[in-house]
Parts: structure tokens; sequence; C-alpha cells
């Protein structure tokens, strides 16, 4: 069977740059940046980019392109049978991460549907905790489903499906054509709105004021690194699985420049939009910034209602645009990850895409279905909480091991640079020799002998457990699939 292929070079880069721009650039890199630094911030983040960011990402292009497969197949002709298992833990984590990424993305579906008549009300905190998931009062208590969110979850699935049935060309390729502009377009309205309101360049400064006496937190630089990796979504297989679709004749280092550059510019653009409405909503009412101020969900269900709520003039317009942002990003980077899941069976079993397509998004629905719950909340604080870790880190840990120091790193580096049309050097061996893998073995570490001393968000011992123990159950899967051996080619 021919491999398929993308039509276009921009294709493939919107559709990596789509993957890559997610939540996270909306609602976490400005707090990221608010927390550690302000301006200041952006030292350790470009240091980051640069380092761990941008070197994996030419290496994912580099091993998807050289071997043409998805993250087993490649990870299996890079190393041999024993470096399958690797591939199927990267994109076995990513199905576990998609499984509550399409949840979250239900809920701004709800809420762009609310948006209409602004239906949260003044008890915005009240309306989304209580009213749209219905949160019970502990893990154990599921207590039936939250139907609003399982049905959009429904459609969140059904939409993944329709882009992934269709294959590359006329389904991934195209859905981005159409959604990476409308997504920049959302955006810039965004921060049009946002920085023409009273207030605004109050919370801008709060957003960028540089705080240069926190760059000696080593924390600040885990950070860093950590979303880095996040928001590029390395070690998951994408961008691997991505890259086996280029054409024999394709740009590699470039292309990740552009990829890595635009998504970053993007969360630096959005933290416009996110600051300055909250220097707007801190001028309303009169408080201090560290008052409205908020991370991931809350910012963007609990926080941004409430701010919207207040705003002089296209309160419903605004609404709708937030929250369709919201939509449209996290859509491009699920879209990528059921995908790179497919991908994988299709070359390990030989399955048509189709077949491959319906499996993953069966299974991806299934296990979302317990987040749709009123105890989902819960579960998903838990999982997102160690997945990122013992997911995306350590995959990325191994990959640059397997490649770097198991592997020929030249090879793949003059496969790089016979096709590229900028040249990787010294430093790009460095970065992935040395660099990459000891910054992302002392995340692995801190990690874990934080975990090891204490309870992460105060929940019970047996929950996180059992949380630990889906990640557990993933990787057990992973080595299964790789265990199993039919159909290599
Ligand atoms: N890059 C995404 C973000 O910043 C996160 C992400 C990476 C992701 N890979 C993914 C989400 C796969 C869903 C599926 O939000």
């Amino acid at each position: 069977m021919e491999r398929e292929n993308w039509a276009t070079r921009a294709g493939f880069v919107l559709a990596a740059i789509g993957s890559a721009i997610g939540l996270g650039n909306i609602w976490r890199f400005g707090y990221l940046v608010y927390k550690n630094g302000g301006g200041a911030f952006l030292i350790p983040y470009f240091v980051a980019l640069f380092v761990a960011g941008i070197s994996l990402m030419i290496l994912e292009f580099a091993i998807g392109h050289r071997f043409r497969g998805s993250a087993p197949a490649s990870m299996r002709k890079l190393g041999g049978r024993g470096f399958e298992w690797i591939g199927w833990w990267a994109v076995t984590g990513g199905l576990i991460i998609t499984m509550y990424y399409t949840v979250v993305i239900g809920w701004a579906i709800v809420y762009f549907t609310k948006s209409l008549t602004l239906a949260w009300g003044e008890d915005t905190g009240g309306y989304f905790f209580g009213t749209v998931l219905q949160l019970s009062d502990n893990p154990w208590d599921f207590g039936g489903f939250a139907t609003e969110v399982l049905i959009a979850t429904i459609i969140v699935w059904a939409l993944n499906w329709l882009v992934d049935f269709r294959g590359i060309r006329k389904g991934i390729e195209k859905a981005n054509l159409l959604l990476m502009p409308l997504l920049w377009l959302l955006a810039v309205i965004l921060v049009i709105r946002a920085v023409t309101l009273p207030g605004a360049m109050e919370g801008i400064e709060w957003y960028l004021k540089p705080d240069f006496s926190k760059l000696g937190d080593y924390n600040i630089w885990l950070a860093a690194f950590g979303q880095i990796f996040f928001t590029l979504s390395l070690g998951m297989g994408i961008m691997i699985a991505y890259a086996s679709y280029l054409p024999e004749k394709s740009d590699i280092a470039n292309n990740a420049f552009i990829v890595s550059l635009a998504n970053c510019a993007f969360s630096f653009l959005v933290g416009f939009a996110v600051f300055g409405t909250l220097g707007y909503m801190a001028y309303a009412t009169q408080s201090d910034i560290s008052d409205v101020v908020a991370q991931s969900v809350g910012l963007a269900f609990v926080v941004f209602p409430k701010a919207l709520n207040m705003l002089p003039a296209l309160k419903v317009f605004t609404a709708a645009v937030f929250f369709l942002a919201l939509v449209v990003a996290g859509l491009s980077s699920s879209i990528s990850l059921v995908e790179a899941v497919s991908s994988a069976l299709m070359d390990k079993f030989g399955m048509e895409r189709r077949k491959a397509v319906n499996i993953v998004v069966l299974v991806g629905f299934l296990g979302s279905i317990v987040y749709t719950t009123k105890a989902g909340l819960y579960w998903l604080d838990v999982v997102d909480h160690f997945i990122n870790y013992y997911g995306l880190v350590l995959v990325g840990l191994l990959e640059v091991i397997a490649a770097a120091w198991l592997f020929d790193l030249t090879v793949l580096k003059n496969h790089i640079n016979s096709v590229s049309e900028i040249k990787v050097g010294m430093w790009w061996d460095l970065a992935v020799k040395f660099a990459t893998p000891l910054i992302l073995a002392v995340l692995l570490i801190l990690d874990i002998r934080g975990n090891l001393t204490e309870n992460y968000g105060g929940y019970p011992t047996e929950v996180l457990l059992t949380g630990l123990s889906i990640i557990v159950l993933g990787m057990i899967v992973a080595a299964i699939l790789s265990w199993r051996d039919k159909n290599v080619s």
C-alpha cells in the first residue's frame, strides 16, 4: 500500500501548528508568564524552546520522515524490535491525554452554545461546577452523567472521526487549512477587543513586567521546559506520524522552526487578550489582578465568563469568539493525536484507515466517559497530573536516548541536512545528546520525588493510585501491542 502524503508544504505545516496550538496556549501560557517573573520568564521559555523544543521537533520530524512510519514503526526501524514499545507508549500516553482533552473541548462547546444568552449568570463558579459539571462530593461518587457534557463530548469525537476518517489530504489537511486561519482570526479579534478596554494596559503590564530576580529559582526553568514540551505536542508520536506523510524531498529543519515559533507566537499573542481582559476586570471591580487571575479551567470557565459579563459592549460576540477559539484550538490538537494512533495501527496490522480510525475513536470515546460523569473533574485532574510526566516527559527521554545514544545520530543528522533549507550544526547534537536528556531526567526525578513526599492536590492515596494504574494499564497495552507480530513491513 502506498503511503498517503500531504498535498502541500503549507498543509503539513498548518496541521503541525494545529496540533501544537491547543488549550494550553490559551489558558496556561499567560498564567505561567505572570506567575514566573513576567517578561523575565520569556528568557527560560526561549532557552527551553531552542534547547528542548525545536531540537526535539527536528528530531521527531526526522525520525518520521526518514523511516516513513508512525511512532512505533519508526522506532522499530531505528533501533529494532525492543524499541517499538517506546512508540506505542508515546501514542497510548497521547490517547490517555486525548480522552480527557476531548471532554474539555466538550465544555467549550457547551459554553459556546451558552454564550448566545450569557447563560452562566453572575455566579460563574457555581454555574460551572454546579450546573454544567454537576461536580459530586468526592471522586468515588460518580453519580451519573453531566448530560450536556456527555453530548458535547460525543460531538467532539464525531468531529475527530469525520476528519481523520477522510485521511491526510481530504481530512486533516483540509480541516487545518480552514481551522488555522480561523483560529488566528479569532485570536486577533480577542486581542483587539481586550486592548481597547480601560485597564487593559495595567493587565498587560502584570503579564509582562519583568522580575529578573525570579530567574534564580530553578522551578521557573522547569516550568518553562515542561510547558514547551506539552505545547509543542512532543513525545506523543504526533510529529513523527505527521512527518511520515511528507514527500521524500521535503524540508525538515526549517519547518520545525516555523511550527515551533508560530506556536509560541500564538501563545504570546493570546496573552494580550487574556491579560488585557483581566486588567479590565480588575479595573471594573476595583481589585487587584491577583484577585481575578486564575489558571487552566478556572480561567476559561469561571473567570472569563465573569469578565465577559462586565464588558461594556459586544458581550455575546466576544463570548462566542472566545469559546469558539477554544474549540478550534482543541480540535486541531485532538485530530492530530487520533491520527498518530490510527497510523500506528495501520502500520502494524496493515489495517485500512477507516477501520483504524473507527477503533481509535471508539476506544477514545469509551475512555472519555469517566470524565463526563459527575466525578469527572477529579479524575481529569489526577490523570492529567501523572500522564504529563510518565507519558510525555518519559517518552521524550526514551526517544532521545534511543536516537542519540543507542542509534547513530549522525545518520539522522545527515538525513536532515540532505533535505533541509537550514542545516543543523553541532548545537543540535549537543541539544539532543546532552541538554535535553539531562533536563528531562531532572524533571522526571523531581516529579517522582514530589509525588513520594506529598499527595498531589490533597487527594487520598487510593485515588492517586487508581489514576496511576490507568497509566500503568496504558503501558501494559503498549507492551502487548509491540509484542504482537503481524504484518511487519
Ligand atoms: N499542544 C497541546 C496544547 O498546548 C496539547 C497537546 C499536545 C495535545 N498533544 C496533544 C492535546 C494531543 C490533545 C491531544 O494544548
